[in-house]
Order: C-alpha cells, then sequence, then structure tokens
C-alpha cells in the first residue's frame, strides 16, 4: 500500500492534493467540507488589510475549457476574517492563509494576524493578474525579494509564494523567492485573459481583463512547475487545469510536490479530491512505487 503522505515544506499533508485559493475557502464551514471531501490542506481566499468589495458583475465568465474570472480581490478584510481562522484552530488539516498587499509592510502586518490567529502556513498571493499594485510585485524581482523577506522576518510558519504564469521568465521570479526566504512555491496563478460579446462587441467582463484558469492552463502549469522545480530547492506545489488524477500525476512528475485544485470543483464538486487521491495511489500501487515523492520530477530524467 503506497504512502500518500507529504512533507511540504515541514506541513504533514496526509495526501497531495490542496484546494487553491480563492475557490471556497471564504468560510470556516465551507473549509470544513473542503477537507472532509479528501482535500489535505486548505488555502483560504486572499484576504487583504481592509474590506473589498470587488469588482462590478459579471466577475466570472465560462469560456471554452475553462473560466476568466475578475472578482477584484473581493473579502471582509483581516479583522472579519481572522475569526475564519480561529475558528479552524482545532483542524485536522493544515490552514493556508493566502495574504495579499500593495506592499511589504502591509504583507507584514497581516502575515502576523493570521499566524496568531492560527494558520500552519502563509501563501503571499503577489500574482493576481487584475488588481493593480498586486500583479505588479511578481513581475519586480526586487520588490517581491523586499516582500519575501519582510513576511519571513516576523513570521514561524512556512511560507509560500504564489508565482504568476504573466512574466518572461517565470525561473527568475522563482529564484528571488527563495533566495528572499520563500519555503515553497506555487505555481501558477491565472493567465491574464479576454472575452468578447460578438453581437455587441462589448467585453464580457465588468474590468474587461481577468484570469484564465482551468484545463486550458494545465499544460502551462505543466511547464512553469517543470522549469522551476528544476531551478530550485524548495518545493513547488503545481496549480493549474487540475481536472483528473492524470492531470495531478503530470504535474507530480513535472516536480510538484502538491497540487492545488481550483476551477474542477464547479465541474465536478467536491468528489474530485476523492476521485484524485484514489487515481494517485492506483497509479502509484499499480507501478511499484511506495510513496508519492517516487515519481516527483520523474520526468527531470528524460
Ligand atoms: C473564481 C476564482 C477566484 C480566485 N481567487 C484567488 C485568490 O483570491 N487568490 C489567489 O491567489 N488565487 C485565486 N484564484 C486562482 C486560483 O487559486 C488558481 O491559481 C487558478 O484558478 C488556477 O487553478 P485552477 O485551474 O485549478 O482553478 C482564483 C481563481 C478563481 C477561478
Amino acid at each position: 500500500m503506497p504512502n500518500l503522505m507529504v512533507d511540504l515544506a515541514g506541513l504533514k499533508l496526509r495526501n497531495p492534493t490542496m484546494l487553491a485559493a480563492g475557490v471556497m475557502g471564504i468560510s470556516s464551514s465551507l473549509m470544513r467540507r473542503v477537507a472532509k471531501a479528501g482535500a489535505a490542506a486548505v488555502v483560504t481566499k486572499s484576504i487583504g488589510v481592509e474590506p473589498r468589495l470587488g469588482y462590478s458583475n459579471p466577475t466570472v465568465v465560462a469560456v471554452r475549457c475553462g473560466l476568466i474570472n475578475a472578482m477584484g480581490l473581493s473579502n471582509p478584510g483581516i479583522r472579519a476574517f481572522t475569526n475564519e481562522i480561529m475558528l479552524l484552530k482545532q483542524f485536522k488539516v493544515p490552514v493556508v492563509a493566502s495574504i495579499f498587499a500593495g506592499n511589504s509592510e502591509r504583507f507584514s502586518q497581516l502575515a502576523q494576524y493570521v499566524e496568531k490567529a492560527g494558520a500552519n502556513a502563509i501563501e503571499l498571493n503577489v500574482s493576481c493578474p487584475n488588481v493593480e499594485g498586486v500583479s505588479q510585485i511578481c513581475q519586480d524581482t526586487s520588490l517581491l525579494f523586499k516582500v519575501v523577506e519582510a513576511v519571513k522576518s516576523v513570521t514561524s510558519v512556512p511560507i509560500i509564494t504564489k508565482l504568476s504564469p504573466n512574466v518572461t521568465d517565470i525561473v527568475h521570479v522563482a529564484k528571488a523567492a527563495e533566495e528572499a526566504g520563500s519555503d515553497a512555491v506555487t505555481a501558477i496563478n491565472t493567465v491574464r485573459a479576454m472575452a468578447i460579446e460578438i453581437e455587441t462587441g462589448r467585453p464580457i467582463l465588468a474590468n474587461k481583463i481577468g484570469g484564465l484558469s482551468g484545463p486550458a492552463i494545465k499544460p502551462i502549469a505543466v511547464r512553469c512547475v517543470y522549469e522551476i522545480s528544476r531551478a530550485l530547492k524548495i518545493p513547488v506545489i503545481g496549480c493549474g487545469g487540475v481536472t483528473c488524477w492524470q492531470d495531478a500525476i503530470e504535474l507530480l512528475l513535472a516536480g510538484a510536490k502538491a497540487v492545488q485544485i481550483g476551477t474542477a470543483i464547479k465541474y465536478k464538486e467536491l468528489g474530485i479530491f476523492n476521485e484524485i487521491v484514489s487515481g494517485i495511489k492506483k497509479y502509484l500501487e499499480d507501478r511499484g512505487y511506495r510513496k508519492v515523492d517516487d515519481i516527483v520530477g520523474l520526468s527531470h530524467q528524460y
């Protein structure tokens, strides 16, 4: 029987699946449901210092093979959200608090709040593609370095930096995060995209431009994970378009230690976690592997 447990920068995961940020991670009760369905860790919606309404509707549009969203980082603000994290203190699976801000001071402030509330790790959202001030951080490696270094100096839980595919060289950005002290990286956030209504010629999203997620971006995620994991020592969490166990295996073979699942929950509901975990288990069993780590980055040998 293969061992599905994964050690992710000190976080003990019972299997390699995690809930991706922004999809269901808005309340403790929803996160409990996701964990009950099999996810080994949950990532919260990205939380900022102040409450934020986000963009007006439409904020999401379904396209072939994915979704384009421009929510605009709507969230209740850290003071209101802290309670949701505290309610998960006795929770069996690790809670990863996703935070966003425009500068290192605010990132540090948020990090201290969520750690005190009981978060087991912190994911830095420096990569939201449709919010001014946030999308720029992952495009400016010196700013990114400052943010990661500042958060690292005020926290003791693992720091995960969430990277954007909307850059020329994602490996260069990932290396800056690693050098600044990030304990892991997540690759990838959504891909900048747009949809236009052809009868009227109008951009469909109120914000016009949004981020593409779902099956359409899986090959981009595979490439990013492959490139980053070959260049970095810290673990990589694969994210982007995972819809079935085969997609999860592909990301593990590319070099991911764990995989996050977001958009596919909309297609397959929460049963997707057990489906993927069973599929990974059978894949390992059929090939005589004893643990998940045995296949992480296996594609690098070719
Ligand atoms: C509706 C929606 C909201 C999202 N909100 C966030 C967010 O608050 N913070 C973040 O880091 N990523 C957010 N994301 C990006 C996802 O966490 C993930 O990186 C991306 O969707 C790719 O994975 P997927 O194809 O499995 O959805 C959001 C994605 C969607 C579809």
